[in-house]
Order: structure tokens, then sequence, then C-alpha cells
């Protein structure tokens, strides 16, 4: 019987329990997937406390996670393009990333057509630690904002799992790029992936210290921490600036007044879903092959911040929630 970290009610680490679970076969249009790699994301922790955009209260016990990577052991009926024994990598399954979860487990039945098939450029522990934080940082420059070579951009919590890659896609083409960070560890790692300017925002203010570096504001803000950074990111931007809030680690931020942008040089905002851009098959192949490329070619270098065996997930919920380490953690199986 595979084992599977499983919730049993809301709340903190705590309530994450290694135990047994049934899986039955794989049905109709399903693959049965032997997971190798399981990412951790932010979206598990929001899911395990109850929070983020679920609606009403979950079906309880709950398997979290959704993107994890392994190999394809039983087809259910119909599924004819997916070869038995080859690895593969999956982030979210259809629908909301944060709903019909289920990849903290040694194996689990999922569509065949989630699968994003593995090329062996690519590692396990490299997928799983880059398919949706890669693909998000994919949005954010494929479809929100492409920094022009001598723009400056400016990214907050720059050691993040999207962050690190971030940073070294804007690099790659051609901007400056200032990064918030946590801590003076993550700065160096963020230096080390081609960060030029690193801003330890829990000792400075961010926005003066933006301000020296690039007097008249940068291109574009792009921001994963919400609440904390947001409003204020306002006062960073030059003229015709954007502003991407792609996620909330610190909450979401408030509500906000459209006659500011007419205020702060015709800003631009947009908070864009993962699950909306990456989702028709065309897009998916795309912009998944070319982060493969990215990632062979030495562009963009997956940082593993830690893994840990499936059973510790709790610990490694904890080290998320306490920003103790810079790229992406892994469990593993
Ligand atoms: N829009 C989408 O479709 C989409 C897709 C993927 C991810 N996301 C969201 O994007 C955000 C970043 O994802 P990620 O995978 O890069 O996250 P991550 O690696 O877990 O990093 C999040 C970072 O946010 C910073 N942070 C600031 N305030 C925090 C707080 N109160 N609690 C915890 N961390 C805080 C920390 O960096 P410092 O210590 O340096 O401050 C932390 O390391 C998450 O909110 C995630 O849910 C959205």
């Amino acid at each position: 019987m595979p084992k599977a970290i499983r919730i049993h009610r809301n709340g903190g680490p705590e309530v994450l329990s290694f135990e047994d679970m049934q899986l039955p076969p794989p049905g109709a249009g399903e693959v049965r997937i032997r997971h190798t790699a399981i990412a951790v994301n932010y979206s598990d922790v929001n899911v395990r406390q109850g929070g983020f955009y679920i609606a009403g209260p979950l079906d309880f016990p709950v398997i979290l996670g959704n993107e994890a990577a392994g190999v394809v052991e039983q087809l259910g009926a119909g599924v004819e393009d997916v070869p038995v024994g080859g690895r593969a990598a999956y982030v979210g399954v259809g629908g909301p990333f944060y709903e019909n979860t289920g990849a903290y487990a040694e194996a689990r039945n999922l569509p065949a057509s989630s699968l994003f098939k593995l090329p062996g450029k690519i590692s396990d522990e490299q997928a799983a630690a880059m398919m949706l934080k890669g693909l998000t940082a994919s949005m954010v420059i494929n479809r929100n904002f492409r920094p022009a070579a001598g723009d400056t951009v400016l990214i907050h919590a720059a050691a993040s799992g999207v962050g690190l890659l971030l940073i070294q896609w804007c690099k790659h083409l051609g901007a400056t790029v200032i990064g918030t960070v946590g801590s003076a560890e993550k700065a160096d790692t963020a230096r080390n992936l081609g960060l030029d300017h690193a801003i330890l925002y829990r000792e400075v203010d961010f926005v003066a210290a933006v301000r020296d570096i690039a007097p008249d504001g940068v291109a574009a803000v792009f921001d994963g921490v919400g609440r904390d950074t947001f409003a204020k990111s306002i006062h960073c931007t030059r003229r015709y600036g954007m502003l991407v809030n792609y996620g909330n680690a610190s909450g979401h931020p408030e509500p906000l007044d459209l006659l500011l942008l007419a205020k702060h040089g015709s800003l631009s905002v947009t908070r864009p879903a993962f699950s909306d851009h990456i989702r028709d098959p065309a897009d998916r192949k795309r912009y998944s092959d070319e982060l493969y490329d990215l990632v062979d070619q030495g562009v963009l270098k997956v940082e593993i911040g830690k893994r840990y065996p499936l059973s510790e997930a709790a610990q490694a919920h904890r080290d998320l929630e306490g920003r103790r380490y810079a790229g992406s953690l892994l469990l593993i199986p």
C-alpha cells in the first residue's frame, strides 16, 4: 500500500500526517505515476491552512501538493500515447492549481493529458523543482512583461524559487536586475545567479534604495510577495511602468485605487494566474520546450534549497514558512 502525506483538518505543519493510502487502478484517461521528486509550493501551505481561494470546506482527508516528477507505471483505458516506464512531470491536473491535489504521495493517478514528457537533458529533481516556478517565470516574461536590453527591473523575494529564475531570465535578456531579499545569505545566492543589486528589504526602505539605484524608476516590478510589497512598489516604477503581482507569500495586497495608476506615470498592473496562461496544449508544449532548452543551455540554473524525505513534509513546510532557504524545496519518496 503506498504512503502519502494527508491532512484530516486545516492547521499548522503538525496536521501533516504520513499514512497508508488507498490507490485504485487508474480510471479511463488516467495514468498512474510513481513519484521520484515532489515539489513543495506556497499554495500547499495555503491549502493546508484552509485559506487561499478555497471556497468551501475541504473533503478530508486531503493529500497536498500538485507538482511532481516520476515514472509512468500503469495506463487507464483509452490512454495510448504515454509509454509505461516513461519519465514525466506535471504541475496541476486541470483546473486551479490548488484543487485536485495529491502529489505528496509515493504514487497517484492523474489525467494523462496533464503530463509533460521529460527529455533526457532534464533530471527528475530539476523538473519537480522548476515546472511551476519556471513556467510562472515564463508567464511573467512571455505574457506580462519582457524586459528589453538596458531596462532595469525590480524582483521581490529575488531568492525565492520563481525569483531566482526571473533574475537569470532577465539578465539573459540584457536587463539590470534589482532584487529584494530577506537575508545576506539569500543575497549571496541571488548575486551568484546574476543579481546586480540586492536590497535587504527587512532592514532598509526598499523604495528609497531602488530610487538610489534607478532615479527614474524601474521598467517593471515582479512581485511574488504581495501584501508587504505591492503598495510600496507603485513608488518604484518609471513612467508607463508595469507592476506584475504574481504571488502573495505575505498575504493578499489591499484593494487598489485605480486613480493611483494615473498618478504614477500611467502605471499598468496585472495579477496573472499560471492556470490561465499555461493551459492550452500548444502553449504547454511551447513554453515547456523553451524552459528545457534554457536549462540545458545553462541560461537557467535550477536552485534546489533542500531535499526532505516525503515523511518529513512538516519540516519542509516549517522551513518554507520560516523563509529559511533560497530556491525550491523537494520531497523525495
Ligand atoms: N500566479 C501564479 O500562477 C503563481 C505561480 C507560482 C507561484 N505563485 C506564488 O508566487 C509566490 C512565490 O512563489 P515561490 O515558489 O517562488 O515561493 P518561495 O520559493 O516559497 O519563496 C517565497 C519567498 O517570499 C518571501 N516572503 C516575503 N514575505 C513572506 C512571508 N510573510 N512568508 C513567507 N515568505 C515570505 C520569502 O523570501 P525572503 O526571505 O527573501 O523575503 C520567501 O522565501 C508564492 O506566493 C506562490 O504562491 C503564483
